[in-house]
């Protein structure tokens, strides 16, 4: 594949510098992994659509959904490599591109809800985190929104102990892997593309997502229960290639940056209705028993995984967390 990539990559070069000459519109590759139909498709539509228009079609945005173009890891990279420009990828999968402190985002219970979240990543730890991927080659432009996580497998979920023993697929993050095994179960890192196979063909018995991501992927036809415990986030963080975006000329960058201010505002306006839409209509399928946890039974999940907080201390930072856990207010039960 790194080959692919590479060979992608020097036509990408290439590309870059013929439009100076030809007068041509610099091309922005965005590549992503989920539907059009969900928060980050319907973002980055909307950045596409709003980057054309202010640049007055100097900048030419081609959006690739899907996986189309390249799956989780390797998208991360292309975008290194050149092969594309943008991308945002779920917060979660940052750990392999050497920026693990973003898995702080992945401690289970620690965004009470959106507004803590917005926070922290309009704060000093947003920014100092962004700030972590210039020496990868890599400029954070945007926090984008999905929204909160929820289970699911062919076994009704409620107690810790359901988990026991369970394949669960997780992105790949070191803090999700300490997660599952909190709960007894066995974590499995796959990309996204590959989960609803791997849940219809029992290679994992079951997964955490947001209702968007489980509905546009199918999953919930391959899934008797999901369970509501909004123990975690997704979100993204929207990159691009350092060298490209610094090469960009100055007042097209600003008009960029104003087409994703507004694509961000539009994207996180959206996200909290698209995953209830998608909820109501798993629900409606018929497919899936969507169960809700009691304030008990919550509980006992937040215990269950309270241990994750000291266990990945060392690999995201302790200071990190400390001050995440100040800004978001959330944390491990006491
Ligand atoms: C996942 O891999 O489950 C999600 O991060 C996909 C996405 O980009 O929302």
């Amino acid at each position: 594949m790194r080959k692919l990539i590479l060979a992608a990559a020097s036509v990408a070069v290439l590309a870059m510098v013929a439009p100076a000459a030809a007068q041509q519109p610099i091309v922005i590759k965005f590549s992503h992994v989920t539907a059009p139909n969900t928060p980050k498709g319907l973002a980055a539509d909307k950045f596409k659509e709003l980057a054309e228009k202010y640049t007055e079609g100097k900048v030419k945005v081609e959006v690739y959904p899907n996986s189309q173009l390249y799956k989780d890891k390797e998208e991360l990279d292309a975008l290194q490599l050149g092969a594309v420009q943008m991308l945002a990828p779920s917060i979660s999968k940052f750990g392999p591109a050497g920026v693990k402190e973003f898995e702080v985002f992945d401690l289970p219970y620690i965004l009470p809800d959106i507004a803590a979240l917005r926070k922290v990543t309009n704060g000093p730890v947003g920014a100092k985190l962004f700030k972590l991927l210039d020496a990868k080659g890599m400029t954070g432009l945007a926090y984008w929104d999905n929204g909160f996580k929820i289970m699911s497998a062919n076994k009704k979920l409620i107690a810790p102990d359901d988990y026991k023993g369970l394949k669960f697929r997780i992105q790949s993050s070191k803090v999700l892997d300490a997660q599952f095994r909190s709960l007894g179960a066995i974590p499995q890192v796959m990309a996204f593309s590959e989960v609803y196979q791997a849940l219809q063909t029992g290679v994992v018995d079951g997964q955490e997502n947001t209702p968007s991501n489980m509905y546009t992927q199918k999953m919930h036809e391959v899934q008797k229960y999901t369970t509501v415990t909004n123990h975690g986030y997704i979100g993204y963080a929207v990159i691009v290639n350092k060298k490209f975006w610094d090469g960009v000329p100055a007042e097209l960058r600003t008009q960029l940056d104003k087409a994703m201010a507004e694509a961000t505002e539009y994207g996180n306006s959206q996200s909290q209705k698209e995953n209830d839409e998608a909820l109501e209509e798993m629900k409606k399928s018929g497919k899936t028993e969507i169960i809700t946890l009691t304030a008990e039974q919550n509980a006992a999940m937040r215990k269950a995984m309270a241990p994750v907080y000291d266990e990945v201390g060392n690999r995201v930072g302790k200071a990190l967390i400390e001050e995440f856990l100040k800004e978001s207010g959330g944390g491990p039960a006491k």
